[in-house]
């Protein structure tokens, strides 16, 4: 075991904690199939150069907030049904949230949400083997206890701003991946998850300004089809369909 590593279990997580990382998701990455372990987090108080989706960055100030990447890997869970790790890791981290601030909600396809701000970013890798998952890497950033955010991210807000008192990260991270573990124990009951994800989607009621590559339109939230993609209907009554990334969220 590297020296500036810890090794510990919490709520049925085993946790490796580094002292210093470059990226959670990277190192989770490059361990072998024999170390990746159902419920293993890897954590670091330090993350320097955290990946975000795309080629975003992730901004995240030492020992002020949980970088971490949860390993998981569900028993004959079928690659088609992969959404629900999304949603088991979306929910957990709102029911964290939901425990100190409301109007938690989540921005397809994973971001936690307060109001109209970004407080955690979700991060998930897949390994597919024939028609089943065989891990699943999913990173989460979630802010905590810092007070200014220096990036261009355009609305990052963290719980010590809400709240205005600092929390104990230890304890933090024991509470969210007690909720993340409630989440995950229905990683089979698709429908169940799929409910629950719905319900607490941003901008679920209500018709709202969309943007896709044949330029604006005006639509409500429908709800996700089986492969977490979005289904909007227009204004016209007519149904759409969007993978990530296909389709923005205006103001
Ligand atoms: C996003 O852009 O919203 C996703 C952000 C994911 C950030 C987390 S922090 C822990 C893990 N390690 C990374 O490098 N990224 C994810």
């Amino acid at each position: 075991m590297p020296k500036e590593m810890k090794q510990y279990s919490i709520g049925g997580f085993e946790v490796l904690e580094f002292e210093q990382l470059a990226s959670t998701n990277t190192t989770a990455e490059s361990m072998s199939l024999d170390v990746l372990k159902d419920k293993m987090a890897i954590l670091t108080w330090c993350q320097t150069q955290g990946r975000g989706q795309a080629t975003n960055r992730w901004e995240s100030e030492p020992n002020k907030n949980i970088a971490m990447t949860l390993v998981f890997r569900p028993e004959q869970l079928p690659a088609a049904k992969q959404f629900a790790i999304s949603m088991v890791i979306a929910l957990g981290c709102m029911d964290f949230v939901g425990r100190y601030v409301k109007n938690v909600t989540i921005k397809w396809p994973n971001d936690i949400y307060v109001g109209n701000d970004k407080i955690a970013g979700i991060l998930i890798e897949h390994r597919i083997v024939g028609s089943c998952i065989q891990y699943s890497l999913c990173g989460i950033g979630l802010n905590v206890n810092q007070a200014e955010f220096l990036s261009d991210a355009p609305n990052p807000v963290s719980l010590i701003q809400l709240i205005g008192k600092e929390l104990s990260l230890p304890d933090v991270l024991e509470e969210l991946l007690e909720c993340i573990g409630k989440r995950y124990a229905d990683v089979k009951e698709y429908a169940v998850l799929e409910e629950a994800f719905q319900k607490n989607m941003y901008r679920s009621q209500g018709v709202f300004n969309w943007e896709d590559e044949q330029g604006v339109f005006q639509a409500s939230i429908v709800g996700v089809d089986e492969y977490g993609q979005l289904i909007l209907e227009d204004v016209a009554g007519k149904k759409r369909v969007y993978a990530f990334k296909e389709v923005k969220y205006l103001q």
